[in-house]
C-alpha cells in the first residue's frame, strides 16, 4: 500500500474504507471483508454509531495494531474541551484500542478550539498520533488553524472527480495539510461517477471500471481515498488500484469534469447550520 507522510512524519496508508451508513449490525462483518481484502485505514466516527463494530473486527482479525490505521470524528454533541476529552476515552473503549492513528472534528460548529485543545492533550498524551478536522472549508479552515498551535494535519472532505476541492489546496498547503476525500465514489446512491462514460473509456484501456479511475485520480493526486461499499467485490475492486498509473493527458481530462469544486454542501446555510445544530448540538 503507497501511504503518504502527514506533517508530524506519521505515515498514513493513501487508501482506506469508510463505514458511513453501515449499520452497526454489519459494520463487524463489512470491516472483516474489508482487511481480509487488504485494507489497512479504517475511517468511522462517533456519529456513525458503529465503533464497536471496527472494534470487533480488527481485534478478532489477529493484524498488528501497528499495522493498522484508524480514524475517528469528535462529534457536534461532543465539542468543547470536556466533553470531547471524555468522547476520546469512550472511542478508544469502543474501538478496544489504546490509540488511535488519526482524530478529526467531524463539523466546524459548536466549541472546536474546546474540542481541539482536548485533541492536542490527547496527542501529547499519545491517545491519538494525529489530529486534524473535517468539512472545513477554506474560510473556517484557514480561521481555526491560524490560531491553534498545533495545526491540523488531515481536513478531510467531500472530494471526488467532480468536486475536485483545486480551491482549497494552497491552504492547506500552507499549513502543511493534507487533503482526505470523503464521498470519493460520489456518495450513497450516486451513479454519475461508476457509470460514468469518461471515465469508463479511460479505464477500458487498463481494464479496469470507472469507479477504479474515480479512486486512482484522487491517489495520484495524493489524497488519500476512504470508499465505502458492503459488498467485498466491490471493496476488492475499490482496493486494486496502485498496478495502473493515469497519464497526465487522462489527469488533465478527468480535471474537466470539476462541477462544484468546494462541495455540495453549503455548510454556511444558515438553514443547514440551524438543522446540525438543533439536531445534534
Ligand atoms: N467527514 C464526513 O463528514 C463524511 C461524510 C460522508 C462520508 N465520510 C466517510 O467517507 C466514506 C466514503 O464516503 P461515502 O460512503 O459517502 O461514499 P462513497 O464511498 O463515495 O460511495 C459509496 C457508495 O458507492 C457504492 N459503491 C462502492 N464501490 C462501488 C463500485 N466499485 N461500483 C459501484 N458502486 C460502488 C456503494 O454501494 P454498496 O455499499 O452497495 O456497494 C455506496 O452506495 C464514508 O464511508 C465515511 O467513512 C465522511
Amino acid at each position: 500500500m503507497e501511504t503518504i507522510k502527514l506533517s508530524n512524519g506519521v505515515e498514513m496508508p493513501l487508501l482506506g474504507y469508510g463505514v458511513f451508513l453501515v449499520s452497526p449490525q454489519e459494520c463487524e462483518r463489512c470491516v472483516t471483508d474489508a482487511l481480509n481484502v487488504g485494507y489497512r485505514l479504517i475511517d468511522t466516527a462517533q456519529a456513525y454509531y458503529n465503533e464497536e463494530g471496527v472494534g470487533e473486527a480488527i481485534k478478532k482479525s489477529g493484524i498488528a495494531r501497528d499495522e493498522l490505521f484508524l480514524t475517528t470524528k469528535v462529534w457536534i454533541a461532543n465539542a468543547g474541551e470536556e466533553k470531547a476529552a471524555r468522547s476520546i476515552d469512550e472511542s478508544l473503549r469502543k474501538l478496544q484500542t489504546d490509540y488511535i492513528d488519526l482524530l478529526l472534528i467531524h463539523q466546524a460548529y459548536g466549541d472546536v478550539f474546546g474540542s481541539w485543545r482536548a485533541m492536542e492533550k490527547a496527542y501529547r498524551d499519545g491517545k491519538v498520533r494525529a489530529i486534524g478536522v473535517s468539512n472545513f472549508q477554506a474560510a473556517r479552515f484557514f480561521d481555526f488553524s491560524h490560531y491553534v498551535d498545533v495545526k491540523p494535519m488531515v481536513n478531510q472532505l467531500q472530494c471526488n472527480v467532480m468536486i475536485q476541492q483545486t480551491g482549497i489546496e494552497p491552504l492547506l498547503n500552507d499549513c502543511g495539510t493534507r487533503m482526505m476525500a470523503w464521498g470519493p465514489l460520489g456518495g450513497q446512491g450516486i451513479d454519475g461517477i461508476v457509470k460514468n462514460e469518461i471515465l469508463g473509456a479511460i479505464g477500458e484501456k487498463y481494464g479496469k471500471s470507472a469507479a477504479q479511475v474515480a479512486l486512482r485520480w484522487l491517489t495520484q493526486r495524493g489524497i488519500v481515498a476512504i470508499p465505502k461499499s458492503s459488498h467485498k467485490e466491490r471493496m476488492a475492486q475499490n482496493f486494486n488500484i496502485f498496478d495502473f498509473k493515469l497519464t497526465d493527458d487522462e489527469m488533465a481530462q478527468i480535471a474537466t469534469m470539476n462541477e462544484h469544486d468546494a462541495g455540495t454542501i453549503n455548510f454556511t446555510d444558515p438553514q443547514f447550520v440551524k438543522y446540525l445544530i438543533e439536531t445534534y448540538g
